[in-house]
């Protein structure tokens, strides 16, 4: 047993999300989030800007005492898990391994990767979806666009303006995969926010939530290394490096509901 909180990280308030899932999945851990707010987004950094961040992230959630990280944000899974394994003790586990464990699980004969600029052209969950040999085809897209879309809530209010044109931009990048493709694997931590109208554009195709996916590797790894919390009062904290009116708006958006946010410096990186 280890009742101390896991660490949890995004470039912004979009892993909360995957909070969601660790709620779910593993309902009696304690949570430290901290969303980068300040280098958001990280989706068209470089990969060494992402590292550098990412390490100081990793630091920061160290020093509150967090027995395990997993990093939320599929720009820094694609490229920076590595790095922080072989700089870090303790379990760290990112996005993308345990997404390509899953489909490995799935009946499945294409898939469409969509996420960031980052995270799409790393070809990181490409390449290892490729290395799992099923004989697949396999395509990435990035949607720039979709960030923005979910961060203004325009999946909030079905027949608004806002909402058709999350609806089009969905057609716009999605729309030639229509009938192609089995699976979608939504490799950015704002998209399980705009499901339903994934499902809607691409009728029939089955969503792969890298976030649960996560939680689920996260869960056996705990238990595994006989770490599990039994804590009853669970708790969770968020910190983010920038505290604006924007992020406290998009924490909103997601959680669909309020939550008290801290503002920490970290050192330059
Ligand atoms: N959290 C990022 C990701 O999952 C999306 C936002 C950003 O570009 O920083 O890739």
């Amino acid at each position: 047993m280890d009742n101390r909180p896991i660490g949890l990280f995004d470039s912004g308030v979009g892993g909360l999300t995957v909070l969601k899932q660790i709620q779910e999945i593993l309902p009696r851990e304690s949570v430290i989030y901290l969303g980068d707010t300040q280098h958001l987004p990280y989706g068209d950094k470089s990969k060494e800007a992402i590292i550098r961040f990412s390490i100081e992230n990793t630091k920061f959630l160290l020093r509150q005492n967090v027995k395990a990280i997993l990093v939320a944000c599929n720009s820094a899974s694609s490229v920076a898990v590595e790095v922080l394994k072989e700089t870090f003790k303790v379990p760290i586990i990112g996005v993308i391994e345990p997404t390509i464990k899953c489909i490995s699980r799935k009946k499945t004969s294409s898939v469409l990767v969509i996420g960031t600029m980052r995270t799409v052209r790393s070809g990181v969950y490409q390449k290892k979806l490729q290395e799992l040999n099923l004989g697949i085809e396999i395509f990435g897209k990035d949607c720039p666009l979709l960030v923005p879309l979910v961060e203004e809530g325009a999946f909030l209010n079905k027949g608004s303006l806002l909402y058709n044109a999350l609806i089009s931009t969905l057609e716009y990048y999605l729309g030639e995969y229509r009938g192609r493709v089995s699976h979608i694997v939504l490799g950015c931590t704002h998209y399980p926010a705009i499901e339903n109208e994934i499902r809607f554009v691409m009728d029939g195709v089955e969503l792969v939530d890298p976030g649960e996916c996560a939680a689920l590797e996260l869960k056996e790894i705990l238990e595994k290394n006989n770490m599990l919390s039994e804590e009853k009062n669970r708790f969770e904290k968020f910190f983010v490096t920038d505290l604006s009116e924007k992020t406290v708006e998009v924490a909103k958006i997601i959680l669909q509901k309020e939550i008290n946010i801290e503002e920490i410096y970290l050192p330059e990186s």
